[in-house]
C-alpha cells in the first residue's frame, strides 16, 4: 500500500518534470506564430521548435536569461495574423513587423507586455480598433501604427501615454481611423515629441 503511494508519488513527479522540460513556453508561442504566417521568402527558416529554446533562431534576441526581448521582422514578405499568445512574451522590448502583410486585428493581448519599448506594426494590412488595454504599457515609446486599415478613434489610455507614460511618438496616420479619413478638416495623426521635459 505504502510502496504503491511512494511509486504513484515517484512517477507523479517525473510526470512532472518531463512536462516541465518539454515546456518552452516563449518558443512554443513564436513557433505557434510562425504556423499562423505565410512565409514566402523562408526568412523563418531557423525558428525550430526542437531546439531548446528561441535564443539562436534569426530574428529573434533573448536576453542573458534566455527569454526574448526582441523579434525583427519588419520588411519580410509575411503575411498572415498576430496570435494573442505573443502577449505571453513577458519580457518582450521590441516587436518590429513593420511594412508586411499582417492583417487582422492588433491583439489586446499587447497590453500585458510590460516591458515593451517598441510596437513597430506600420504598413501592413491590419484592421479594428487600437486596442485600449496599449495603455497600460507605460514603458511603451514608440508606437508605429501607421499605414494599416484601423478604425475606430485612438483610445485615451493611449493617448495618455503621452502625457504620462514614456510615449515620444505616436503614429497612426494613413488608417481608417475616425475623423482622420473622410473629415475635411486636417488632424493630427502623428504625434511626435522629445523626452518629456518638465520643470527645467
Ligand atoms: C524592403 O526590402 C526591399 C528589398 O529587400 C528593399 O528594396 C526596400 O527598400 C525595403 N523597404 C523598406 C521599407 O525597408
Ligand atoms: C503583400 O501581398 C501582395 C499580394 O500578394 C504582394 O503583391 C505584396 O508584395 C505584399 N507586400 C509585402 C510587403 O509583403
Ligand atoms: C492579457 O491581456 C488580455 C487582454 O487585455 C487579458 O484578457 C488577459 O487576461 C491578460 N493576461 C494574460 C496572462 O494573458
Ligand atoms: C519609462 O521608462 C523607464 C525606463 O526607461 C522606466 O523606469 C519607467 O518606469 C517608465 N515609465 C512608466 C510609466 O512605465
Amino acid at each position: 500500500m505504502a510502496a504503491a503511494r511512494f511509486g504513484a508519488a515517484v512517477l507523479a513527479s517525473i510526470l512532472a518534470l518531463a512536462t516541465l522540460a518539454s515546456c518552452n513556453t516563449e518558443g512554443d508561442i513564436l513557433y505557434a506564430q510562425r504556423q499562423a504566417w505565410t512565409d514566402p521568402n523562408n526568412v523563418l527558416q531557423s525558428w525550430d521548435a526542437t531546439l531548446l529554446n528561441p535564443c539562436t533562431w534569426f530574428h529573434v534576441t533573448c536576453n542573458s536569461d534566455n527569454s526574448v526581448i526582441r523579434v525583427d521582422l519588419g520588411n519580410a514578405s509575411i503575411s498572415g495574423t498576430l496570435i494573442p499568445e505573443l502577449g505571453g512574451l513577458t519580457n518582450l522590448q521590441y516587436l518590429a513587423l513593420f511594412a508586411n502583410n499582417m492583417s487582422g486585428p492588433i491583439p489586446a493581448t499587447l497590453g500585458n507586455l510590460t516591458s515593451l519599448v517598441s510596437l513597430d506594426l506600420h504598413d501592413n494590412l491590419l484592421t479594428g480598433a487600437i486596442p485600449a488595454s496599449l495603455g497600460a504599457v507605460g514603458t511603451l515609446r514608440f508606437l508605429r501604427l501607421q499605414g494599416n486599415m484601423l478604425t475606430g478613434t485612438v483610445p485615451l489610455e493611449v493617448l495618455s501615454l503621452v502625457l504620462v507614460g514614456n510615449l515620444t511618438e505616436l503614429n497612426v496616420a494613413r488608417n481608417d481611423l475616425a475623423g482622420t479619413g473622410s473629415s475635411s478638416k486636417p488632424r493630427v495623426t502623428t504625434v511626435t515629441q522629445d523626452a518629456l521635459k518638465i520643470a527645467s
